[in-house]
């Protein structure tokens, strides 16, 4: 169901009542689909994205908060998962310090020393680590722990029987430090894993190990200065001894673009620097070279169409990710972990060409002295994976704004 979005999904996504988005199929301005697989009403996710986005941009008339607050100490992060540092990098610019880093990945581990030889980058399974000296020593623990199925018993899930997963070792890590606060990230599926029963089993673990969850939230990253439509689900748990509330980032009106990403401009005080990429095949460039910036598959002559999408064509459906090319007034669609996938096409705004690496970097928001390690296959899955790092920093400045509270009530 991962292309597709259930009525109350669509409607949560945009923001308006079930009933709004059924009157909109009516009047043809969102059409729902049928699901091939199991034939329910549901509507093509990145149409319901781009309606989105469409408001937010028609909306973005005044530009007020700012999430930017002095952290009052020198607070520490342990960052489990860390990839190649976009969360990282995203808390450091909020003024939290990284005391460790793990992660199994040599070429993220190697991005990371090489850009910052003073992190102590832990290099292995997190299976194999224990984290007990920094019991009481760190201010928060923070992870983007892959999603894994547990298996139940039929009771309320515990820590014990999580064992063997990777949120396990991000508890069990929680556990050892015993921070005020811990973060996990992850994708949005995460809501509907297993019908929730995955994210209930992760709240009642975490309520096991001595922390309050707060309500989960999904980040839209076009909200904090990040010119892509990705979207996070943060997880935030603060320890049952602390009577203080934890205030999510807020979001900030003015939404970037590609054109933002890849030019001199707000972003960033150059155009994007030049760098290696992956390139098309000659056949994928012929059917590209046809589709308009914003287009897609459609948009190619019928007889093209049926070649280039073969069985799919009369599969019905959106398919709106197949032969996209971007357009230049628009966020990106979210980066895949490589740049050139058939169902969740990006092709460059004027250039037929999937995006190079530097610009993969941009759009992620990465800055562009940030380097990265190993092939370019390599490099494009260390961006892919990563949180967005303006993304990264606002949930810093909520991290710093809750521990600012914690300390000053604790003094
Ligand atoms: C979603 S990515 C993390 C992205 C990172 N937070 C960022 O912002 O760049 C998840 C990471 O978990 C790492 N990972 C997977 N299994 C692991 C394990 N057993 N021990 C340590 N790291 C692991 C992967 O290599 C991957 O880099």
């Amino acid at each position: 169901m991962n292309e597709y979005l259930t009525l109350s999904e669509a409607a949560e996504l945009i923001g308006k009542s079930k009933e709004t988005l059924r009157r909109w199929d009516r009047e043809g301005k969102l059409s729902a689909v049928r699901e091939p697989m199991s034939n329910y009403r549901v509507y093509h996710k990145e149409q319901v994205e781009t309606l989105f986005t469409d408001f937010l941009i028609q909306n973005n008339a005044i530009e007020t908060v700012s999430n930017y607050v002095e952290p009052h100490n020198e607070y520490s992060v342990l960052e489990l998962f860390a990839g190649a540092g976009g969360l990282a990098v995203g808390m450091e610019k909020s003024g939290l310090k990284c005391v460790a880093l793990n992660e199994i990945d040599k070429w993220a581990c190697q991005t990371l020393r090489n850009n910052r030889p003073n992190w102590n980058v832990l290099e292995g399974d997190i299976k194999s680590f224990d984290f007990s000296e920094y019991h009481n020593k760190v201010d928060v623990v923070t992870g983007s722990f892959p999603c894994q199925a547990f298996s139940y018993a039929g009771k309320k899930l515990g820590l014990a029987d999580a064992r063997g997963t990777l949120f396990y070792e991000f508890a069990r890590a929680v556990k050892e430090v015993n921070p005020p606060i811990c973060i996990g990230e992850n994708v949005r599926g995460l809501l509907s894993h297993e019908n929730g029963k995955t994210l209930q089993g992760m709240i009642s673990i975490l309520d096991e190990i001595g922390y309050n969850v707060v309500p989960v939230q999904v980040l839209k990253a076009i909200n904090f200065n990040v010119p892509q439509k990705r979207e996070r689900l943060i997880l935030v748990g603060i320890r049952k001894d602390i009577d203080l509330k934890y205030e999510y980032p807020k979001p900030y009106k003015k939404i970037y673009n590609l054109k933002d990403a890849l030019k001199k401009g707000d972003l960033f005080d150059c155009n994007v620097p030049k760098s290696e990429g992956s390139k098309y095949p000659k056949s994928k460039i012929d059917v590209l070279d046809l589709v308009p910036q914003k287009g897609y598959w459609r948009d190619l002559p019928l007889e093209i169409q049926k070649e280039f999408m073969g069985g799919s064509f009369h599969l019905g459906g959106g398919k709106t990710g197949m032969a996209r090319r971007m357009g230049w007034d628009e966020p990106c669609l979210t980066l895949m972990c490589s740049p050139a996938q058939k169902q969740t096409e990006r092709c460059h705004p004027e250039e037929t060409r999937p995006f190079t690496v530097r610009e993969y970097a941009r759009i992620q928001t990465f800055p562009d002295d940030w380097k990265f390690e190993g092939s370019i296959a390599q490099q494009y899955k260390q961006i892919g994976n990563a949180v967005p790092v303006n993304l990264g920093k606002e949930v810093g400045y909520s991290i710093v704004n809750f521990l600012n509270k914690y300390y000053h009530c604790i003094k």
